[in-house]
């Protein structure tokens, strides 16, 4: 199949495209310079240069695909409306990423016991309130002759397979830890976000594909950590002794901004990925303790 898919060069997209391609389809990704053509050249994607704010680009990239993939923003709804408008009554599927931040309790690092599937009501923060309208707003097109789908990640850890092979969460937890030869989490880091292996993620972008009902949602998770777990683990990948360090969150704030510490460091994010099991989706990589200790982020 042709698919079209924006991200190419990042983590997410990167990885997804990447594995398309390796399959044997024909993906074209979004670039925004030419050192990331060059890039994702390389991948076998053929690239396309133009940002999400060239509708026209989008647009018409979007019709001369059979499927397009969305992966560069969570958040960038003029990006979506031209790429679902370029679709309605084609009955293509239009794969969306989003992020499981939107059901994130702050928590200064305490633990919630909040767990959500695909069923759960949701009441999102502030922060997360116009990324829960614009999921929204895509699955709507299922009444518009679009088969709208949105994939929905957890924490996601491991090797990228694009130009950028590095996720958030965990590398900033590492660097942290060089820096102060320790590691570090916000406040008492009882803290639990659902984990997914980008191994696994790409897999499910492939199902849905290929058979996800229009209007669809799906998180994206197999197993769940506290900030603290991860941060022992850590420690001992680095070889360094003793229990990790509960940071003030100002002190958070500082290493890794408010918005940051607060929505994605201290907060907490449990997720079931009920219908993607359902749809048969069976992830397999190793667990995110395993990939601290044994896997990439060795050195
Ligand atoms: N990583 C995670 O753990 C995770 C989990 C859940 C959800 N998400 C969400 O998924 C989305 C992608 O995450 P990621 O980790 O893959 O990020 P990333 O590695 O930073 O990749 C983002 C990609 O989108 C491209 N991009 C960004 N803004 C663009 C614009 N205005 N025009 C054209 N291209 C643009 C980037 O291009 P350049 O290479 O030129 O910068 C890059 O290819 C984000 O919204 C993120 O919040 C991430």
């Amino acid at each position: 199949m042709k698919i079209f898919c924006t991200g190419a060069s990042g983590y997410i997209g990167g990885s997804v495209a990447a594995y398309l391609a390796a399959i044997g389809h024909r993906v074209t990704g979004l670039v925004r310079s030419q050192d990331k053509a060059a890039a994702v050249s390389r991948l076998g994607i053929t690239p396309l240069m133009g940002t999400l704010d060239d509708v026209a680009i989008l647009a018409q990239a979007a019709q001369a695909a059979d499927v397009v993939v969305n992966a560069a923003s969570a958040d960038h709804k003029g990006a979506v409306v031209a790429l679902l408008d370029a679709l309605a009554g084609s009955g293509k599927p239009f794969i969306h990423t989003s992020g499981s931040s939107i059901v994130g309790t702050r928590a200064r690092g305490e633990r919630s016991d909040a767990i959500f599937d695909e069923d759960t009501p949701i009441t999102p923060s502030p922060a997360r309130a116009a990324r829960v309208a614009l999921n929204e707003f895509i699955l709507a097109y299922r009444d518009k002759g679009c088969r709208s789908v949105i994939v929905c990640p957890s924490l996601i850890y491991g090797a990228g397979r694009g130009a950028n092979p590095n996720s958030v969460q965990v590398p900033l937890l590492i660097r942290l830890a060089k820096k102060r030869g320790n590691a570090a989490h916000a406040g008492p880091g009882e803290n639990i976000w659902s984990n997914v292996h980008i191994d696994d993620l790409v897999t499910l972008y492939a199902l849905a594909i290929e058979k996800a009902p229009a209007g669809s949602f799906y998180f994206a998770e197999n197993g769940e950590n506290s900030m603290r777990e991860a941060c022992e683990a850590i420690n001992r990948m680095l070889g360094f002794a003793g229990p990790p360090t509960a940071m003030s969150m100002a002190e958070a704030a500082a290493e890794w901004s408010e918005g940051t510490t607060e929505d994605t460091m201290a907060s907490n994010s449990r997720v079931r990925a009920k219908r993607a099991r359902q749809l048969g989706w069976q992830p397999s990589a190793r667990s995110l303790i395993e990939e601290i200790e044994q896997g990439c982020y060795r050195e």
